[in-house]
């Protein structure tokens, strides 16, 4: 029987690719020359679409592929899937959720701790020299037992959540709804928040409700000297607002593994020495990487063997 085609969008790895060729036929979209020539070529064929959090597939993309089954996201954050196209159509999107929560978490603290403990520069004093001929590094600022704020309470904000109570800090978050189960203060938007916390941590996920989520008003609402650490998602953000907030010294300190129109972000960025940037690394350890692919394909089998798929996104 012949294999099932399908299209990917984004690298991944060979221990991914390597398996999946033995069971499908891999159009390797990234790889192509001339994109246009090669959808014409092979868009007819395709039956499933592999793709990664941050590319997902837009509606132009899927209404040019016919035999488009199942769209199966590399990643937890589908927001850049049309899934209403997807929905109207009845074709599943799966994602991987869990697998990735833990080193997501991870990252907001090392992004946290790298930023308040200027651990950047730290490394500079020492092979620059400064330490020899200058001495001490100067003085950075605290991150245990401070005034956390998380914006968006889900899987991965309960992570980071569970990470400062080891740090001793006070923990308060912002959402939609009250989660009752959780022992920490909530209100309703990021600007309510602001005042409360003496870091903004953000975790909510992306797509048209978090887009602009923390605005002008949330950053103003910070008090001056706040550390502030994005791991979900650019869009969660007014980025003219944070670049704002960090010209001025209201956020004195930050950590980003996200932003607007990646990679290419706005330069800006680069001219703050005491902003730690990520190259939207956040779930890239081997270790999740081969768990997230795994779930990715497990959804790609169980779809092509008429199985119920692990993680479909409802
Ligand atoms: C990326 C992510 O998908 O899970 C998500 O939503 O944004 C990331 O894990 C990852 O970089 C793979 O490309």
């Amino acid at each position: 029987m012949d294999k099932p085609e399908l299209l990917v969008m984004g690298v991944l790895p060979d221990w991914d690719l390597a398996p999946m060729a033995e069971r499908y036929t891999l159009r390797l979209l990234y790889e192509a020359p001339d994109p246009e020539a090669f959808l014409a070529a092979h868009a007819a064929a395709i039956r499933g679409i592999v793709t990664k959090g941050e590319i997902g597939a837009s509606a132009a993309l899927m209404q040019r592929l016919p035999r488009l089954g199942i769209v199966a996201c590399y990643g937890v954050g589908i927001d850049a899937i049309d899934k209403g196209w997807c929905a109207a159509r009845g074709i599943p999107v799966t994602n991987t959720p869990d697998v990735l929560t833990e080193d997501v978490a991870d990252m907001a603290f090392a992004l946290l701790l790298a930023a308040a403990r200027e651990i950047p520069r730290a490394d500079a004093w020492v092979r620059g020299g400064a330490w020899t001929c200058e001495g001490s590094m100067p003085l950075t600022t605290r991150v245990w037992g401070k005034r956390l704020g998380i914006v968006g309470l889900g899987r991965i904000g309960q992570a980071v959540a569970r990470r400062a109570e080891g740090f001793g800090m006070e923990i308060a978050y912002s959402g939609r709804a009250p989660k009752g189960h959780l022992p920490y203060r909530h209100y309703p938007t990021p600007a309510a928040l602001a005042p409360h916390v003496d870091i903004l941590l953000c975790t909510a996920m992306g797509g048209p409700t978090t887009e602009g989520l923390i605005d002008r008003a949330a950053f103003e609402a910070l008090r001056p000297g706040a550390i502030f650490v994005n791991v979900s998602r650019g869009s969660c953000l007014d980025e003219a607002a944070l670049l704002e907030a960090l010209r001025s010294g209201r956020i004195a300190r930050a950590g980003l593994d996200v932003f607007h129109n990646e990679p290419a972000i706005d330069p800006a960025f680069l001219d703050f020495p005491n902003v730690v940037l990520a190259p939207h690394a956040a779930s890239g350890t081997v270790e999740t990487r081969k768990a997230m692919g795994r779930l990715m394909q497990d959804n790609l089998d169980a779809f092509f063997a008429g199985r119920p798929l692990p993680t479909e996104v409802r």
